[in-house]
């Protein structure tokens, strides 16, 4: 696992960015991996510029998100097919029948992780995962537990995620949902390439368990140690906790 030190969370993007571009352009129907979230943001606007400036196509990508809400459907502004579209997807010309996501609107939780987990098997595998890692070191939605998840799985969120993630359905007068469906850490593992990106100082306890920690589903995140191809970006304040290196 490479951990890289920056400054902020442009020069996180302008490097998380050049990696994904790179890829694109070297394999231009390349399964991308997205993550939702602030973290990411800075480095879609990146793509989006680099799209803007006929530097990179996303037509030929496929893409599949690792989370989203139960119970909220595509148009809701706090689902994240409707981040996605606003934050990166919409902006560019990526083929919307090309992105992939869990839906929160279903029936059957069953059904719906093993068609997603097929959908990606059949993809031929993530090239490149985009992470976030939450204030408890969670990946995706996989929160601490007692065991790592291998395939899509629903799972309530816990308190230190709600806190985290409620202001923005207050902001528009809404109740964030307990259940989130995510992809589990055997998806997240079997990308070839992992970036995680992680800035401010609300993270750095996490991820001083992530590079210094034990592996241990009690902070998820702590199994990419495990993986030959992670590269962790962090800001100054997230990695205000690291130990000399
Ligand atoms: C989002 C996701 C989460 C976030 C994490 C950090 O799709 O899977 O794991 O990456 O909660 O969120 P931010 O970036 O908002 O701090």
């Amino acid at each position: 696992m490479r951990v890289i030190v920056l400054d902020d969370a442009i020069q996180i993007s302008n490097e998380a960015a050049e990696i994904i571009i790179k890829q694109v352009n070297k394999k231009r129907d390349s399964v991308i991996g997205f993550a939702t979230g602030a973290s990411p943001v800075e480095t879609y606007k990146r793509i989006i510029e680099s799209y803007e400036k006929g530097e990179v196509t996303l037509k030929h990508i496929t893409t599949f998100n690792l989370d989203e809400y139960v119970g909220l459907d595509r148009e809701n502004v706090n689902s994240y097919y409707y981040f996605m579209k606003d934050n990166l997807f919409g902006k560019t010309d990526v083929d919307f029948e090309k992105v992939n996501f869990l839906s929160g609107q279903i029936d059957n939780i069953d059904e719906e992780c093993a068609r997603y987990s097929a959908k990606i098997r059949e993809s031929g595998g993530i090239d490149i995962q985009i992470l976030g890692i939450g204030t408890n070191g969670h990946i995706g939605f996989n929160e601490p537990s007692d065991n790592f998840a291998d395939g899509p799985f629903a799972v309530k969120l816990t308190q230190s995620t709600i806190d985290a993630n409620s202001k923005y359905f207050e902001a528009v007068g809404d109740k964030m949902p307990e259940y989130a469906l995510t992809m589990g850490i055997g998806d997240i593992m079997r990308a070839k390439r992992i970036i995680l990106i992680a800035t401010g100082k609300s993270k750095a306890e996490a991820i001083k368990k992530l590079v210094e920690g034990e592996v241990t589903p009690a902070c998820p995140a702590s199994i990419l140690k495990l993986h030959a191809d992670v590269t962790v970006f962090v800001d100054k304040d997230s990695a205000s906790l690291l130990g000399d290196r």
